[in-house]
């Protein structure tokens, strides 16, 4: 399926397409992000947070690597969310070492993470893969690209 490309012009922007996402991820949904420090990856998330109901404070876990909060899918069913951060991460055993595979295979939980580059050979084989990419001489530009890999059963709501 090709990717859809968005282009933001400031941070409510970036929120505001995360938040939109929301509504079309189910339970068991991972959402892969990729992109340098300070591409807008986090503000993202905090927008699909906000769209999956969380009330919790939704930042980084650089160093505690999973976050975990609840929250609601669309239907109004509760969902736990995962939000992963894989910057200081270095190598496959470490991944496995927090149990990461595992985490990553909850067939009821969203999860959404930050530097999937680190982790691509642990990453499920169907997800959204969101790329961040700042634009050159544009403070706020972000082109951001949406793209389905594999199936999912959401996958025609996520790119209308
Ligand atoms: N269009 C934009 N979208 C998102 N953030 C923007 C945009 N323009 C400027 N910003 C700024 O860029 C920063 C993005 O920070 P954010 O924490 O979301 O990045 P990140 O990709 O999660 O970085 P890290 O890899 O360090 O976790 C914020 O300071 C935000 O105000
Ligand atoms: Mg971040």
């Amino acid at each position: 399926m090709e990717p859809r490309i968005y282009t933001s012009m400031c941070e409510e922007e970036t929120f505001r397409l995360g938040f939109d996402m929301a509504s079309d991820l189910r339970s068991g949904d991972t959402v892969a992000l990729y992109g340098d420090l300070g591409a807008g990856k986090t503000e993202f998330i905090k927008g699909v947070c906000e769209g999956l109901s969380v009330d919790e404070i939704v930042s980084s876990p650089t160093f505690t690597i999973v976050n975990q909060y609840a929250g609601k899918s669309s239907d109004g069913r509760g969902v736990i969310i995962y939000h992963i951060d894989l910057y200081r991460v270095e190598s496959v055993d470490e991944l496995e070492e927090i149990g990461l595979p595992e985490t990553l295979a909850d067939p009821l939980a969203i999860k959404l993470i930050e530097w999937s580059e680190h982790g691509t050979q642990i990453l499920p084989m169907n997800r959204v893969d969101v790329r961040f990419t700042a634009l050159e001489g544009e403070e706020n530009c972000r082109k951001i690209e949406v793209q389905i890999v594999g199936l999912l059963e959401g996958a025609a709501d996520l790119l209308s």
